[in-house]
């Protein structure tokens, strides 16, 4: 990375002013001054300005990756005139350009991944890469008997053909025509679990994500809270999608 990118990705000024900076021989590498804007900087030198010593360059090429349980009632977007977004969460973490890896319904509580690393967020959710994501769902009305056969055999809409789902009934109350019910699908349509379910007779009252991948949505965490993923779980991330 080049000297300027890397003291004002460090928040030291604009890139301009860090030119400034350098040129005045206030920017030290490695001990010795450099004047020169355009040197290489790599992981294994430290950098200081005004003898103050900055953050390793690894640390700032590190991605963040964050496992949020998503309140119903906020919206899976940066920015929104009208409601909370899930994005206003994560305000605390002072980071830029964080953003969801695909979306829940603004009803949809549940697993949702945010995090600032474009190409690992892309191949999760390339439909070639056909990654698993699985819903807890309370539905209204009498499934058809043949639903998951239905499901696992893809049902034609308007706009698309779903891809096989799975669908497993936890437990069903006769009486009132209402059950529970474990939904996966591989590919992220629009409202896809709603509309598969209304396909085969049934209205969802409830929807929760519980797993994404290899990640099963941690218990520990209360809607609105998140936590960062461990390494060990972008690693789970990157094995599912072949990296
Ligand atoms: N399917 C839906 O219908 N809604 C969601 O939020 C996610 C998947």
């Amino acid at each position: 990375m080049r000297l300027d990118k890397y003291l004002a990705d460090c928040g030291i000024g604009t890139r301009s002013e860090v030119k400034e900076i350098v040129r005045k021989g206030r920017v030290s590498m490695n001990g010795t001054v450099v004047k020169d804007s355009g040197a290489a900087v790599s992981e294994a030198d430290s950098v200081s300005v005004d003898g103050k010593a900055l953050g390793g360059v690894g640390e700032l090429a590190k991605k963040h990756w964050f496992m949020l349980n998503k309140p119903a009632g906020t919206v899976s977007a940066n920015s929104d005139v009208r409601d909370a977004t899930v994005i206003d969460i994560f305000k605390s973490e002072g980071l830029k350009g964080l953003f969801t890896v695909g979306r829940l319904d603004k009803d949809t509580e549940g697993l949702l991944l945010v995090c600032d690393d474009g190409e690992l967020s892309h191949y999760l959710l390339a439909p070639s890469r056909s990654v698993e994501k699985t819903y807890f769902a309370r539905v209204s009305g009498r499934l058809a008997p043949d639903a998951a056969e239905r499901l696992s055999g893809g049902i034609e809409f308007k706009d698309f053909v779903s891809r096989p789902a799975k669908l497993e009934i936890l437990g069903e109350d006769g009486d009132n025509d209402t059950c529970e019910a474990l939904v996966t699908v591989c590919e992220g349509r629009f409202h896809e679990v709603k509309r598969l379910l209304a396909a085969v007779g049934g209205d969802v009252t409830y929807l929760k994500r519980i797993a994404f991948g290899p990640l099963k949505l941690d218990a520990q965490l209360k809607p609105g809270e998140y936590r960062a993923l461990t390494d060990a779980e972008i690693r789970e991330l990157k094995a599912a999608v072949g990296k």
